[in-house]
């Protein structure tokens, strides 16, 4: 067996390895390409094979930042791994283990200090291990000084016939009376208040996401895909929401004026807008416990679950 780099004509035999053991989470080609090998963080020392009978047998793909992630930088002492696999005739025979302690000696040559499963911003597939789907890996990932942080909760909702509750409505209607909030699709009066406000609360990764979906929201690149709103109160904006095709979020609501109801007006409103629009699935990839539950009023089920992982190298 040989561990050696990817090469560009690994494509078809790693995508073979990456369907049979990551069987849940197959990957077509097109976005290997877009979200693999047109990373500019991609490094293909970064992607070693295992090699054996003439075949790509296994493979890691792990990444470090060539270029800042706007302002939040290089990121020097961090390391992410997004996809692994071995073919599973060719399970539990060391070679796991081997890609393994091969990236890891790659990683520390490269002075990085952590690795977590993973949750690499733009381009992750899940955000961490899903232990129904592959029960083996956790226990394999222990065994390689990786433990797990928490789990990420994946949900979807049936949006066909989706309506606004009464109760939603009413709460619509007192938090406008009392408070003055109201929640509107973006217009681009809005944008000079609104890239700051993303970036101040939830920080340059959310500003990113943002941004992806404004700029086809504004340049008019399937526009009718998207749904952004904005929430003022008394004129401030105070949280925002957006949706692409089935994908849900993120949305969020400023810190001071959490509890107040004002994310589960843009959470039914932008549900509302989907249905309409005969969108009628949405789903979201990550979530925690607290945020379940508000999801789970608006009909969202639980559809998978990700632990995710770090090591201390
Ligand atoms: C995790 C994976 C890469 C391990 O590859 P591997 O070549 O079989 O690993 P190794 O042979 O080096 O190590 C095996 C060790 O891991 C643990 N392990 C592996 N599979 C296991 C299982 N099904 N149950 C319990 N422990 C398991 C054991 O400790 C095992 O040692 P043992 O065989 O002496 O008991 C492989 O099982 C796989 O491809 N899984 C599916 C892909 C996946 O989960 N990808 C992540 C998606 S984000």
């Amino acid at each position: 067996m040989e561990i050696r780099a990817f090469r560009g004509s690994d494509e078809a035999e790693v995508l073979e390895v990456w369907r049979a053991a990551m069987h849940a989470d197959a990957l077509g080609e097109h976005l290997f390409r877009t979200k693999v090998l047109l990373d500019p963080n991609f490094q293909p020392d970064l992607l070693p094979v295992a090699v054996e009978d003439g075949r790509v047998v296994g493979f890691v793909l792990a990444l470090t930042r060539q270029v800042p992630l706007f302002l939040q930088g290089l990121e020097p002492d961090k390391a992410w791994i997004t996809a692994f696999g071995v073919h599973p005739d060719y399970q539990r025979r060391g070679i796991g283990t081997a890609l393994f302690q091969h990236v890891i000696q790659l990683l520390r040559t490269q002075g990085r200090k952590t690795i977590d499963i993973s949750p690499y911003v733009p381009n992750y597939f899940v955000p961490g291990v899903d232990s129904r789907a592959y029960p083996g890996t956790i226990p394999f990932l222990e065994k390689q000084g990786f433990r797990v942080l928490y789990n990420a909760i994946s949900m979807g909702a049936d949006l066909s016939g989706f309506q606004i509750p009464p109760e939603i409505l009413e709460l619509e209607r007192r938090r406008e009376q009392e408070d003055g909030v109201t929640i509107r699709p973006v217009s681009s009066a809005d944008l000079p208040e609104l890239m700051p406000f993303i970036v101040r609360h939830f920080g340059w990764d959310w500003f990113r996401h943002a941004q992806e979906y404004l700029l086809d929201l504004f340049g008019g690149v399937n526009a009718s895909q998207i749904c952004f709103l904005v929430a003022r109160r008394q004129g401030q904006i105070v949280g925002y929401c957006q949706q692409r095709l089935e994908r849900f979020g993120p949305f969020g609501v400023d810190p001071a004026y959490r509890n107040l109801g004002i994310g589960r007006l843009l959470l039914f409103r932008c549900l509302a807008t989907m249905s309409a629009r005969h969108t009628f699935f949405a789903y979201f990839l990550w979530t925690g416990e607290d945020a379940a539950r508000l999801y789970s009023l608006a009909g969202f089920k639980r559809r998978r679950e990700f632990a995710v992982l770090h090591c201390d190298l």
